[in-house]
C-alpha cells in the first residue's frame, strides 16, 4: 500500500460511524481538535463524511457554547479519566474543558476544498452559528485583559508543555480518592506526562468539576490560570477565518462583533512577548508575568497573522538556531532548554499537527524555505516510521500511539 491508501486506511479504521477516534484504545472517544484534523483529511475523499465529523463534534457542544476536549459517544474500558470521572451531566456526557479552537479555520480549509459546493454551503449555513456560540464563549467566559484564559493544561492540547511545570505544581494536591491511569499500559512511561503531572492534572480536573465546569465562578479561584500563546494565536487566525466563511454565506450581522473581537485580541497581543526570549510565550495570569519557555507554539502568531516585521526577524533568527540544533524540524521544546527530553510527549518530540499550523503560517508570510524545512521533514518522518503521534527530533525515531488519525488526515491534506 502506497502511504497514501494507509492513510485513508486509518481513517476507515478509526471511524466510529459518523466520528474518528484518534487512535484504538490509547484514545478511544472523540477528541475535539484531532477531530476537526480528521474531517480535513476525510475532505480529500469524501466530503460527506468529512462534513459529518464536524456535525457530529458540535452535537457535544454545551448550551453555553463550550465545545468539549472529549465527547463520550461510547463507554471505554481503556482510558483515563472517563465520562464518570467528568461527570458532565449532559447528553452526549463530554468533558468538562476544551482545546485549541482550529475548528472555523478547518472548516474554511474544507469548504475552499470542496468540490461539491453547494453541499458545502447547507453544512456551513449550519455550522456557522455553532461556531459563532463556541467563540462567544471564548470571548466571554475565558477573556481576562483581552487575552483568552485555560483553566488546565489538557485544554492547551499540550498537556506536560515546560511551559506548564511551575503553574501546574503550584495547585494544591488535595486528591479526593486514588486514580489509575491506562495510558502508561499502553505506551512507555518514558514518552507520557510523568506521575507527578498526572496528580496536578487530576487535582485540577477535580476543582474544576467542584465548581460546575462555572467559568464566571472559576474566574476568581482557578490556580492555573493562563493565557496559552497556542489557543490565543489559534483563536485570533479562527475569528478572522469565521468572518471569511460568514461573508461567503452574505450574512453580515455579526460582522461588527468578529471585527471588534479580532481588533480587542491583537490588541492585547504585545503582552504575550517575551522581550527577555525576544519570542512569544504563554502568560501567567496568577502572577502576571510572561513564561519565559520558548516552544514550537511560540511560532504559532505566524498562523494568526499577528507578526510585526522586527519581530519577525528575531523568530526566524531562533528558528535557525533551532534547525541547526536538531536533526528534524519542528520539535515541540526549544532544543536548547534544560528541560528538553526528546521522547517525553510535549516537552521535546514533534507533533505533525503544529507542524502544519506553523509552516501554514510561515509560508503565508513569505517564508517559504522555513515552511517547507518543517513540511517534507514532516512527509519523511511519517513516510520512514509510520503515522505515529509523534517523533523524537533528534533520531527521528516515532512515538506514542500508531496508526494515529491525525498523523492520516495531516498526511492526506498537507503532504
Ligand atoms: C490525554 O489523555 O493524554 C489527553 O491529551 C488529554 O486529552
Amino acid at each position: 500500500m502506497t502511504p497514501r491508501e494507509q492513510a485513508r486506511q486509518i481513517l476507515k479504521d478509526n471511524c466510529h460511524g459518523t466520528y474518528t477516534i484518534p487512535a484504538k484504545d490509547l484514545y478511544p472517544f472523540q477528541w475535539n481538535w484531532d477531530s476537526c484534523f480528521c474531517a480535513l483529511g476525510w475532505g480529500t475523499f469524501d466530503e460527506v463524511r468529512a462534513w459529518q465529523e464536524f456535525d457530529t463534534l458540535f452535537s457535544g457542544q454545551w448550551k453555553n457554547g463550550m465545545l468539549p476536549h472529549i465527547i463520550f459517544h461510547k463507554e471505554s474500558e481503556t482510558y483515563f479519566p472517563n465520562a464518570d470521572i467528568w461527570n458532565s451531566q449532559t447528553n452526549p456526557p463530554t468533558s468538562g474543558i476544551s482545546q485549541p479552537p482550529v475548528a472555523s479555520t478547518l472548516v474554511k480549509f474544507l469548504y475552499e476544498r470542496c468540490k461539491d459546493k453547494s453541499e458545502a454551503k447547507k453544512r456551513l449555513h449550519t455550522l456557522l452559528p455553532k461556531l459563532f456560540l463556541y467563540h462567544s464563549w471564548y470571548h466571554t467566559h475565558r477573556c481576562e485583559n483581552g487575552l483568552i484564559t485555560t483553566y488546565h493544561p489538557w485544554e492547551t492540547g499540550r498537556d506536560n508543555s515546560a511551559e506548564w511545570d511551575e503553574a501546574l505544581f503550584r495547585v494544591p494536591l488535595k486528591l479526593k480518592g486514588g486514580f489509575e491511569r491506562r495510558d502508561t499500559a499502553l505506551i512507555e512511561e518514558t514518552e507520557r506526562p510523568t506521575g507527578k503531572e498526572y496528580d496536578h492534572y487530576v487535582a485540577l480536573l477535580q476543582i474544576l468539576k467542584s465548581h460546575d465546569y462555572d467559568g464566571q465562578t472559576l474566574h476568581n479561584t482557578i490556580p492555573f490560570k493562563i493565557a496559552d500563546i497556542g489557543i490565543n494565536s489559534i483563536l485570533l487566525r479562527a475569528d478572522k477565518d469565521l468572518l471569511w466563511l460568514y461573508q461567503q454565506t452574505g450574512d453580515t450581522k455579526y460582522s461588527d462583533q468578529i471585527k471588534n473581537r479580532i481588533s480587542s485580541l491583537e490588541n492585547a497581543f504585545d503582552l504575550l512577548w517575551s522581550s527577555e526570549c525576544e519570542n512569544y510565550g504563554s502568560y501567567d495570569l496568577r502572577t502576571n508575568t510572561i513564561i519565559p519557555v520558548e516552544t514550537a507554539a511560540s511560532f504559532l502568531p505566524f498562523y494568526a497573522g499577528a507578526v510585526s516585521d522586527d519581530k519577525a526577524e528575531k523568530m526566524l533568527k531562533k528558528l535557525h538556531s533551532w534547525e541547526k540544533q536538531v536533526k528534524f524540524m519542528l520539535p515541540s521544546l526549544d532544543p536548547f532548554h534544560h528541560k528538553f527530553e526528546p521522547k517525553r510527549y510535549w516537552k521535546g518530540p514533534i507533533w505533525p499537527i503544529i507542524n502544519f499550523l506553523v509552516a501554514t503560517g510561515l509560508k503565508e508570510h513569505g517564508y517559504t524555505d522555513h515552511a517547507n524545512r518543517i513540511q517534507e521533514d514532516t512527509r519523511k518522518l511519517i513516510e520512514q516510521e509510520g503515522f505515529r503521534e509523534y517523533f523524537n527530533p533528534l533520531n527521528g525515531l516515532g512515538l506514542g500511539g500508531s496508526n494515529f488519525s491525525w498523523a492520516a488526515a495531516t498526511y492526506l491534506f498537507w503532504l
